[in-house]
């Protein structure tokens, strides 16, 4: 019975962590480790430094990773860092390559000093007083971009500081649970921190047909044992294009209030907000003016992520043909036909004409003379093309069909229009003795007509004639 039950448990073991094995597909992501030049006063904007970081993914402080802790010849070991993160947003396969892959997920990781914000929607977040000995900690921000490009994820996260010791070039950091103590020949701990906050995004370039309404995907987790997560949220929506910005959105998760904006449409499912951490943007309608960089930003006391995504508003043209239908065609006239490509967006647009012969055969006409573009009222665009068409230059049979192409990033759009084009060249031998034979025809019977017309003729008029006797 105790075999049984030993068995029993250790084949339980064995299940548990295979299923941990496979399920734990948290990743090991070589990213940049940028921070601010050291001692420098004068405050010269871009002075950074960079230098390689290996970052270990975890979901838990027990799970360990199978890799070798070694850190690379290239990567310093004290930038070697293990990012505990129980939400397991970093876990997802965009941020796993298979081995071997040439792509590969792109990061960043800064320092990051918490501070209160003086945002009217934020300031409510640090009125109440926190625990400081919280903050007084190593904090890092860092950004994650997925391999599809669509996956972005930002985090802030906080390694609890222990004694620093330098001794030579080695540096001590003692991590803050036992477990989690590894010693590794060059000397150095491992540097443990764990994800507070982060906000992540599906939609990190979006494309949107005029018109429709468009959601921008923003979520966010706060670590529930983290003091900082009982205290309220708030989430900021902004837009930026060009150097231009503006407050889409913001709202006060602790006073459940919104504030005054000048955007028309815009809104946030607000009870997935409180219970998700769904901070989405909806657009009820897109416009080309939505066209740029939104910022989607989720505040916790003393500590922001944001997530930058790109929407782009797309909208294919509509074509029109003029003259249509076309005017019947003599060989050898020129026609003159023009397209007219609109409602499109972004630039830039192709336009070319093709020729689709009765034998359903393709071919290229060119361009035509392209106008240049103009903008409407709605920030679409216009643009037309004007095709010279001498018949008398290329064969084109009895005719067919003058197609009107626009190549654009919203698709390929076609418009055509019939031509029928009369021949005068020469007509055959059968053809001209059918036209002689249909000729004598056509006289014999007027020829007919005529006599029948003018012998009944005569005899009416006779008849009066009698009568009148
Ligand atoms: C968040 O909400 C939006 C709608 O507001 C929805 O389209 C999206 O699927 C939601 N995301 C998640 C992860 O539930």
């Amino acid at each position: 019975m105790t075999n049984f039950s030993t068995i029993y448990k250790l084949s339980l073991v064995a299940v548990t962590c295979l299923v941990h094995a496979c399920s734990s597909s948290c990743p090991v992501m070589e990213c940049w480790f940028v921070q601010e030049k050291a001692g420098r006063g004068g405050g010269l904007a871009g002075a950074t430094t960079q230098e390689k970081t290996l970052i270990h993914i975890r979901k838990d402080t027990q799970s360990q990773s199978a890799e070798s802790r070694r850190a690379p010849a290239d990567i310093n070991p004290e930038r070697v860092y293990t990012f505990t993160d129980p939400a397991a947003t970093l876990c997802q396969p965009a941020f796993n390559p298979p081995r071997g892959s040439v792509e590969k997920p792109q990061c960043e990781v800064n320092p990051f000093v918490p501070q209160p914000s003086s945002l009217k929607w934020v300031a409510s977040l640090t009125e109440s007083a926190l625990s400081p000995i919280y903050l007084e900690a190593e904090w890092f921000s860092a950004s994650f971009h997925g391999l599809n490009q669509r996956l972005g994820v930002s985090t802030i996260s906080r390694a609890p500081t222990g004694s620093k010791e330098h001794d030579g070039a080695a540096h001590f950091r003692a991590p803050s649970l036992n477990v989690e103590r590894r010693f590794v020949s060059e000397l150095f701990w491992w540097s443990f921190s764990s994800v507070v906050l982060s906000v992540s995004s599906r939609t990190m370039s979006a494309q949107a047909r005029l018109g429709e309404p468009v959601t921008l995907d923003c979520g966010f987790r706060a670590d529930p044992s983290s003091p900082l997560s009982s205290s309220g949220f708030a989430v900021e929506w902004r837009y930026q294009f060009r150097g231009d910005g503006r407050l889409v959105l913001a709202y006060d998760g602790t006073s459940d209030r919104l504030a005054d904006t000048l955007e028309e449409g815009a809104t946030m499912d607000f009870e997935a907000l409180h219970q998700r951490g769904n901070a989405s943007l909806t657009l009820q309608e897109a416009k080309v003016r939505h066209s740029g960089m939104y910022i989607c930003t989720v505040y916790l006391p003393y500590l922001l992520a944001q997530v930058v995504m790109e929407l782009e508003i797309v909208e294919p043209p509509s074509l029109s043909i003029h003259p249509s239908p076309l005017p019947l065609t003599v060989t050898g006239q020129t026609l003159s036909v023009q397209c007219e490509a609109s409602g499109f967006s972004p630039l830039p647009l192709e336009l070319s004409w093709e020729f689709k012969g009765s034998d359903g055969k393709s071919r290229p006409l060119g361009t035509g003379s392209v106008s240049g573009h103009r903008q409407a009222w709605d920030g679409t665009f216009t643009q037309s093309t004007r095709l010279q068409l001498d018949t008398s230059k290329l064969d084109l049979g009895t005719g067919g069909e003058v197609v009107c192409v626009a190549v654009h990033p919203g698709g390929t759009r076609r418009a055509s229009a019939t031509l029928n084009v009369i021949g005068f060249s020469g007509p055959s031998i059968e053809d001209s003795m059918a036209m002689v034979g249909v000729a004598l025809v056509l006289y014999g019977f007027i020829k007919f007509i005529s006599w029948t017309f003018t012998s009944s003729g005569s005899n009416t008029a006779e008849n009066q004639e009698k009568k009148e006797k």
